[in-house]
């Protein structure tokens, strides 16, 4: 197989194992998830979350959307199949003093949980990816209660994601036949990138009222090494790509990086990426 057929059947095939998440939770915890504040804010503002509510996140990472809901007095259940994932999360609460936040392990499409009990539950980047979405979506509508709301974030249109072309052009530097992400079909990390598939997901799903709004993920990044990071830690998918790259390859792809942020760097010595990303609510 060349360099491109590996990388192609890893990403159409992959599905990443808990174990995988597990081994890269230290890395989403510092340098992935705080990036994510500012679209986890506007995400539970337009969702209306409110202090006192009963708030579920499915796919909680590291609490990407979990810790920003706790800090609005939300009353906060985290749910991740990864244990070091919810390990992570747990640890930020203590450090936090959050005192109605808590984790448990549990894969989302089988939630151990009542029906009709979240006022809101979301997913940020979560549920996006996962291999039977439907029946995952189904379940987040399940244990929602009747009048409650459902969030989802997901990535928006690949063409749209500025992280994905500065990646691929620097992969192209050391591995020049390499085509990008595969598109039929796309990774099942782009499954619902089109605005009408996600609506028709969750209308499909059980849900009323259905809005999709068109926003982004602005990543900020000094230097080539912190961008390597958070694409490496963010998902299991960056280190499959890279896995059969000599260690000077990866240095030669970190520079290349490091040049793209440089041209686009500000004043503040910080470039700022935006990835294109659909917010989808729905009443129960
Ligand atoms: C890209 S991270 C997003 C984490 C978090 N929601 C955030 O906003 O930062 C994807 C998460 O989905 C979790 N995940 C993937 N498949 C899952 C499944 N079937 N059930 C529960 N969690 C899953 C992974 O363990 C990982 O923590």
């Amino acid at each position: 197989m060349t360099a491109r057929q590996d990388a192609e059947a890893s990403t159409e095939e992959h599905v990443a194992p808990p174990g995988a998440w597990d081994a890269i939770a230290d890395g989403y915890d510092r340098y992935v998830a705080p990036q994510e504040a500012a679209l986890a804010n506007e995400a539970l503002g337009l969702v209306d979350l409110k202090a006192g509510e009963r708030f579920l996140d499915v796919a909680a990472g590291t609490g990407g959307l979990s810790l920003p809901a706790a800090r609005l007095g939300a009353k906060v259940l985290a749910t991740d199949w990864s244990p070091a994932m919810i390990e992570r999360f747990e640890a930020r609460v203590r450090a936090e003093g959050l005192t109605d936040a808590e984790g448990r392990v549990m894969d989302c499409h089988a939630l151990e949980l009542e029906e009709d009990t979240f006022d809101v539950t979301g997913s940020q980047f979560g549920v996006m990816l996962v291999s039977e979405q439907p029946l995952a979506l189904r379940e987040m509508v399940r244990v929602t209660k009747p009048g409650g709301r459902v969030l989802v974030i997901a990535y928006g249109s690949p063409a749209e994601i500025e992280f994905l072309q500065f990646t691929i052009g620097a992969l192209q530097a050391v591995v020049p036949d390499f085509a990008g992400l595969p598109d039929d079909p796309p990774p099942l990390e782009f499954q619902v990138s089109d605005p009408q598939v996600l609506r028709t997901r969750l209308i499909d799903a059980g849900l009323k009222n259905v809005k999709v709004e068109a926003s982004a993920e602005r990543p900020a990044f000094s230097s080539g090494q912190e961008m390597w990071d958070w694409l490496m830690y963010g998902n299991p998918i960056s280190g499959m790509l890279v896995a059969d790259l000599t260690e000077e390859q990866r240095a030669t792809i970190r520079q290349v990086l490091d040049g793209m942020l440089r041209e686009r760097m500000g004043g503040n010595g910080r470039a700022v990426l935006t990835n294109a990303v659909n917010i989808g609510i729905g009443t129960k």
